[in-house]
């Protein structure tokens, strides 16, 4: 199985592409997980992505499109038999890259789920965010917010907010979206891969939507 996962800052690629991954036994390849790895080991890519990430842009296209190749090819791919990934493509250029990635390795993509959510969700979503620095979990202070207050449920550490989850930093972000990577979405309609699915319900139902639109419910 091999999905992309195609929607705004905040539509819940990463909410969804945790529970897709583990649904199918396939590795969840997050881009924006990545570049924050880099960041946070201070390698040279991890410094130089930071400089975008933080004023909401994109990293640029070689640099993203080399670190997916890298990922893709690592041997738990093959093991597992597939992938998710969750913000990759985000440029029409990303898009025919990953094309040409999977062809020379013999592959295709299976779906191209997008997860529509209106604008305004998106920015309620993003600015309520909270994140584990530790464990990773994600919460939200309204909509899914920690048993103590401002602590991660899962290993205890205090909560933070994403640098690029700052109300001004959002706006970019959303608009940055609407002009490098909607058009991914005639892009795959185009080659008949998209399945659009609401993304603004409760995320089991979203989860049990994306499964329903990858076409595997029959494997349940
Ligand atoms: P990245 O980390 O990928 O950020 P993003 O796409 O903006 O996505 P988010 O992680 O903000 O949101 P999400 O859609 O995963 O939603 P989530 O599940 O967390 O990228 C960060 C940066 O890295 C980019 O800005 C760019 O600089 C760089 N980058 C990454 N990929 C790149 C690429 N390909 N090319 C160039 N640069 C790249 O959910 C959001 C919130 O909503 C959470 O609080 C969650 O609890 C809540 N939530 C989720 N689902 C629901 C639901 N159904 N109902 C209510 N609340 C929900």
């Amino acid at each position: 199985m091999r999905l992309v996962l195609l929607g705004g800052p905040g539509a819940g690629k990463g909410t969804q592409a945790t529970a897709l991954a583990q649904h199918w036994h396939i590795v969840h390849i997050s881009t924006g997980d990545l570049f924050r790895y880099h960041r946070d080991h201070g390698t040279e890519l991890g410094v130089l992505a930071n400089q975008y990430m933080t004023q909401g842009q994109l990293v640029p296209d070689e640099l993203t499109e080399k670190m997916v190749e890298d990922r893709i090819g690592q041997s738990d791919v093959a093991v597992q038999g597939g992938f998710v990934l969750d913000g990759f493509p985000r440029t029409v250029p990303q898009g025919q890259a990953l094309s040409a990635i999977l062809a020379s390795q013999h592959q295709h993509l299976d779906a191209v789920l997008y997860i529509f959510v209106p604008e305004e969700i998106l920015e309620e979503r993003l600015v309520g965010r909270r994140v584990c620095p530790k464990c990773q979990a994600n919460y939200h202070v309204t909509f899914h917010s920690p048993r103590v207050a401002d602590t991660c449920d899962t290993c205890g550490a205090a909560l933070i907010q994403r640098e690029d989850d700052r109300p001004l930093t959002v706006q970019t972000r959303l608009r940055v979206y609407q002009e490098q990577t909607s058009p991914l979405i005639a892009f795959y309609e185009k080659v008949g891969l998209l399945r659009t699915v609401d993304g603004n319900q409760p995320p089991e139902r979203v989860t049990r939507a994306l499964v329903a639109a990858a076409g595997k419910v029959a494997d349940d």
